[in-house]
């Protein structure tokens, strides 16, 4: 009976892989690299604490707990207006829609965007999240390979040229979920121009842009860009906290207004208590002072990862180094399919994520894990990966 009344889009709901990994994590006797969520120990607690007594022994304390409005608090925008400037991105109020989360953004953007069977271009591997609220509207999705450098641009321009319309690009420029790979310079120019030139929207999703452990800059793809083709996503879940639920997008005016008004039918307004404390914490300094903590806490962890896997993993297994971000994205032989090894992590009590749900075709990623260091104590990355690495080199068929 509820089958036959359901809607087709519950089709396109099938998000069991992250629920899957979402309930392992916390799992207190188990070494987790599976979720791809901040360290609390890390978290600023007594400056939050004093923040928010002071925010609520202000005149204005009351209102935050009140419904605020759908756009977003003004003094939040404005302490964004003025982060987005120290990265060289120029933003003016109507240019930023306060979120919940950019997973909100992410579902906000699809609905406004695709209609069904509409056609959207994602990079492969990308952010299982994204995938799954660009499925939900029931697109019809084209993975675009990467390289080291970021998504194939000859591919690209293949798929492009074949004539068929687009609606948006969605990618993660900087140290990407699952692959911690980075878009190169040229390819954001090259990037750019094609979709000037073939009339499709960027999305430009910045997770872990400031995550960037070597310090080596590289413009937004929003920095470049001249004719507003890119919709940049912002949050402070990754480098700040990501309980409050607060993201941003910075887009066209008229972007900007849709999305709100897709917002209204969504949650009416972000939560009104976490917008103040993060915009007063931000006026303060102590969330560009959290960046410049957490850098070096995940440098160490990723470093520490790096030379784990060097020592305990097999030739047959491959990966590239990550510069910045909270992911290792492992490719393992033909022959151990990911679902079985973490079946057999699972049991000595290590967990990662599997592949499948971050390839636009879920069997391509048969082969691959993501391992996450960022919200693994340092001491126990070393014991998961070499018992990780024990169970691959003497894989039988389990
Ligand atoms: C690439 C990417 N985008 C968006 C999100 C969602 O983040 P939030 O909704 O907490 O801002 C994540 C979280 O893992 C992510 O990795």
């Amino acid at each position: 009976m509820l089958k036959e009344l359901l809607s087709r889009r519950v089709e396109c709901l099938n998000n069991s892989e992250i629920s899957e990994f979402m309930s392992l994590i916390g799992q207190g006797d188990i070494i987790s690299f599976a979720g791809g969520i901040p360290d609390r120990n890390i978290f600023p607690l007594k400056e939050l604490r004093e923040l928010l007594n002071s925010l609520m022994a202000e005149p204005g304390g009351p209102d935050l707990f009140q419904y605020g409005s759908t756009e977003g608090s003004g003094r939040l925008k404005e302490y964004i207006i003025s982060f987005l400037k120290k990265r060289n991105i120029k933003a003016s109020d109507e240019e930023i829609l306060i979120t919940t989360g950019s997973q909100q953004a992410l579902d906000l953007l699809s609905k406004i965007f695709i209609d069904p069977g509409d056609r959207v271009l994602v990079e492969n591997p990308g952010y299982v999240g994204g995938l799954g609220a660009i499925r939900s509207y029931q697109a019809d999705i084209t993975g675009i390979n990467l390289a080291e450098d970021g998504i194939e641009i000859d591919l690209l321009e293949e798929e492009l040229a074949k004539g068929r319309r687009f609606k948006f690009i969605y990618l993660v420029p900087d140290f990407s979920n699952p692959s911690g790979i980075r878009l190169s310079l040229p390819k954001r120019k090259a990037l750019l121009e094609l979709a000037g030139k073939y009339g499709f929207y960027i999305i430009e999703d910045t997770p872990y842009s400031e995550l960037n452990y070597y310090n080596e800059p590289l413009s937004a793809l929003k920095e470049l860009d001249t004719e507003g083709r890119v919709i940049y996503l912002g949050t402070f879940s990754k480098f700040f906290i990501p309980g409050l639920r607060i993201g941003w997008i910075c887009g066209d005016r008229e972007i900007i207004r849709l999305a709100g008004l897709a917002k209204q039918n969504t949650d009416l307004t972000s939560n009104s208590l976490g917008q103040e404390l993060i915009a007063v914490a931000g006026e303060k300094g102590l969330i560009e002072a959290q960046i410049k903590r957490v850098k070096p806490h995940y440098r160490s962890r990723l470093e520490e990862m790096g030379q784990a896997l060097e020592k305990y993993f097999p030739k047959s297994t491959s990966w590239l180094v990550p510069k910045g971000g909270f992911f290792y994205w492992i490719r393992l032989p033909e022959y151990i399919e990911s679902r079985r090894l973490l079946k057999k992590a699972l049991e000595n009590r290590v967990a990662f994520v599997t592949g499948n749900s971050f390839l636009a075709n879920p069997e391509e990623g048969n082969n691959y894990l993501r391992l996450s260091f960022s919200n693994c104590p340092q001491e126990d990355i070393e014991t998961g990966i070499k018992i990780l690495g024990e169970i691959i080199t003497n894989w039988q068929d389990f």
